[in-house]
């Protein structure tokens, strides 16, 4: 059963995914075309990107941490 608490976990965690996905492909793009972005455009937007990035992540993994322990736990014995 989905107590409102969790609900409003999986709404979040859309929206973080969702957002994750974006500033990742801005991320990687900027970095993989820097040669062919203006130094002052890469110079602001690149290291916003990555630090929004790592932000994200943290979230993503909070917001999913059942899972990351349950993941963790030795297999159970049959
Ligand atoms: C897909 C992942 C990434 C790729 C492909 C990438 C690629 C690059 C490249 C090629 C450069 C050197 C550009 C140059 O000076 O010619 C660079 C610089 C830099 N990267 Fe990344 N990067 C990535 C992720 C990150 C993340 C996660 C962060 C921060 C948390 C970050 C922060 C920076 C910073 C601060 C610079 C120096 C910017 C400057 O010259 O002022 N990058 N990156």
């Amino acid at each position: 059963m989905d107590n409102i608490e969790s609900m409003n976990k999986k709404i979040i965690l859309k929206r973080v995914n969702i957002i994750l996905f974006l500033d990742f492909t801005v991320l990687a793009l900027s970095g993989l075309l820097n040669r062919f972005i203006p130094y002052e455009i890469f110079r602001f937007l690149h290291p916003v990107a990555g630090g929004l990035m790592v932000l994200l992540v943290i979230m993503h993994l909070y917001l999913n941490w059942n899972w990351v322990k349950s993941n963790l736990k030795p297999a159970e014995k049959k």
